[in-house]
């Protein structure tokens, strides 16, 4: 059977993907290599385990070996790339697991393609991005396609330097190469690094919210299944060669969010109005602070009729029922190594 390899599948995003293939494509097999980080968990696919057209392989795509192998023995036709090292405050305190894995990682997928595809036919090396790869923007303006790049964190700076390499391999090797830069995600499975759902679950322990700075950079928030939906459709009908930016048109303050998400907690957890507000703690800035990320997906949405279907207060309201429905997830993902990540990013 033709194989589609997704990395990175045990991750937020990618489990999103994985499953919506899985249940939809009776074609392909789809093959999940992860390295099972701190980031990736299996307990992410668990209903979806036994599929006959899914499997799974634990492998880093940073020992170029182990992939060669990968594509010596299985028939892969498409290679859908999300494995990446994702969060920004750990880029800060660590970049070179960033450049490993985002940069000599994306390196070795691209020249395992070059090097067993025998014909490009049929073949597609999809690349996930981010938008943060423009930079920063100010008060007005959107991210396009045509915006140069000007990224600003270690992460981000690992992004664009992955985009530019698949863009080049397109360029030199005429690599069927196809690009996304999508925004802000949030929805169930995230985890607890990034701003909503560590705050769900310092709301949950009645434990505070710590918002870098003021409170005032912003952010656009695409749900996750929304962006699952989109990858799907560029993976089967986006054009080669080609890069299309995918945002949600939903732009918020952190704090605004923040207090939208106090509100909604209140009422699931049947607390007093304004007991998860008063646990609101504005702490130190990150460093670099990227002061505002917009989306123009007009390309997307006039080429692909991609449009996101859940306002964020339908998305935000799902994710913090998923999270308090799903504890035992959350507390086997912040026992541990989450301990101390805590405690040396937020001196608490
Ligand atoms: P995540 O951190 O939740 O998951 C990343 C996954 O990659 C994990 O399962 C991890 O085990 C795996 N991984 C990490 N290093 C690996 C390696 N060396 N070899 C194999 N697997 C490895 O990330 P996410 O939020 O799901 O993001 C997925 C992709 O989407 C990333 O490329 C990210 O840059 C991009 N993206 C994320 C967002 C967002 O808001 N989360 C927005 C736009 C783009
Ligand atoms: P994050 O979820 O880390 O995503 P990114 O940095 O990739 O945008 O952060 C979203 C926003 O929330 C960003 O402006 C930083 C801010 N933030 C906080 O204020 N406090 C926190 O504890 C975290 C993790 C993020």
């Amino acid at each position: 059977m033709k194989t589609i390899l997704i990395t990175g599948g045990a991750g937020f995003i990618g489990s999103h993907v994985v499953r919506l293939f899985v249940n939809k494509y009776n074609e392909y097999n789809v093959l999940n290599l992860d390295a099972l980080t701190y980031a990736g968990n299996l307990e992410n696919l668990k209903d979806i385990e036994k599929a006959p057209n899914y499997s799974f392989v634990k492998g880093d795509i940073t020992d170029q070996h182990f992939i060669d192998k990968l594509f010596k023995d299985n028939d892969i036709v498409g290679v859908v790339h999300l494995a990446a090292e994702s969060h920004v405050d750990r880029s800060i305190t660590d970049p070179l697991s960033f450049i490993r894995t985002n940069i000599t990682g994306t390196m070795n997928l691209l020249n395992a393609c070059k090097d067993h595809w025998s014909s490009f036919e049929g073949r597609r090396f999809y690349h996930i991005s981010t938008d943060e790869v423009y930079g920063s923007l100010g008060e007005t303006g959107l991210f396009t396609e045509k915006t140069p790049y000007d990224p600003k964190s270690p992460y981000s700076a690992s992004k664009a330097s992955s985009d530019h390499l698949v863009r080049a391999y397109h360029n030199t090797y005429g690599l069927p190469v196809v690009i996304t830069n999508c925004s802000n995600n949030y929805g169930p499975n995230q985890f607890p690094e990034k701003l909503i759902p560590l705050s769900i679950n310092n709301l949950r322990n009645e434990k505070e919210i710590p918002i870098y700075g003021k409170g005032e950079n912003v952010r656009d928030w695409l749900y996750v299944e929304d962006h699952a939906l989109a990858i799907d459709l560029v993976y089967h009908k986006g054009k080669t060669g080609e890069t299309y930016n995918i945002g949600g048109n939903n732009e918020w303050t952190n704090i605004d969010l923040i207090r939208l998400l106090c509100k909604i907690m209140d009422e699931k957890l049947d607390r007093k109005k304004g007991t998860s507000a008063s646990l609101i703690t504005f702490v130190k800035d990150r460093a670099g602070h990227d002061k505002r990320y917009a989306i123009d997906s007009s390309k997307i949405k006039r080429e692909l009729g991609w449009t996101p279907s859940l306002t964020f207060e339908e998305g935000l309201e799902k994710t913090v029922v998923w999270y308090l429905e799903n504890v035992e997830w959350l507390e086997n993902v912040t026992s541990g190594a989450y301990i101390s990540y805590y405690a040396e990013m937020y001196n608490r």
